[in-house]
């Protein structure tokens, strides 16, 4: 049975996210992916930037299922590790030594805003514990910026994500720089995307 699931969200998105993860990500050593969801990022990735190690991760087993039938369905197996469990609250991240010692960047993708506000201090506080001094978090998603939407469809989408689950929601960027400056990281770039998303760059100092 084919377990890959597709995330049409994906498709639309992976160019613009490598484009710049193209400018961001280091020449060398691996990258740990939070969230990777269906696997579909985790594949692109690893094809596009085939000198990095991409190790993907996620709660969900399903997902995990997904990300290892991409894996094999691309033929990706021999270059990239298999889907690791990894609950972002659950510390300490349980990464194999290898991967601790090549760590060069840590991305997450679409989570922030559909958890709990503890799981953005987690992956901060986590990534600051895990990456070498000058590596980047990257984090893509919806944000607020000062408080306020960026866009009507962005309120909307708050709106219905905290109807679902009231600890969810967009989270604010302001919110992410002060939580920067306590856990050891700088914002340095808050880059706008497609359809109403922010990448926001930070570097362990
Ligand atoms: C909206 S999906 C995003 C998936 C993928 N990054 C993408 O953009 O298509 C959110 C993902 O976060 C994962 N997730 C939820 N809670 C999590 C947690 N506490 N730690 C890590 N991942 C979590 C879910 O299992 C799901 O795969």
């Amino acid at each position: 049975m084919d377990q890959r699931l597709f995330f049409p969200a994906t498709e639309r998105n992976r160019g613009p996210i490598g484009d710049l993860l193209n400018q961001m990500l280091p020449a060398s050593g691996a990258v740990l992916e939070l969230a990777s969801g269906s696997g579909e990022h985790a594949v692109f990735f690893q094809q596009r930037f085939p000198y990095l190690r991409w190790q993907a991760s996620d709660p969900n087993p399903e997902h995990r299922s997904s990300i290892n039938a991409w894996i094999q369905h691309q033929g990706l197996s021999h270059v990239m590790p298999a889907a690791l469990y990894l609950d972002v609250q659950r510390r300490p991240w349980p990464l194999p030594q290898s991967m601790r010692t090549s760590l060069n960047a840590v991305v997450c993708i679409n989570l922030l805003h559909i958890s709990p506000a503890p799981c953005t201090e987690a992956v901060l506080e986590e990534s600051a514990l895990l990456l070498p001094s000058g590596a980047p978090l990257i984090i893509y998603g919806p944000f607020t910026r000062h408080g306020i939407h960026t866009s009507v469809s962005n309120a909307a989408f708050d709106r219905s994500l905290r109807d679902r689950n009231p600890q969810w929601g967009l989270r604010d960027v302001n919110t992410i720089t002060s939580m920067a400056a306590s856990t050891g990281f700088q914002l340095n770039d808050v880059v706008s995307m497609p359809a109403n998303n922010l990448t926001l760059v930070l570097r362990r100092a």
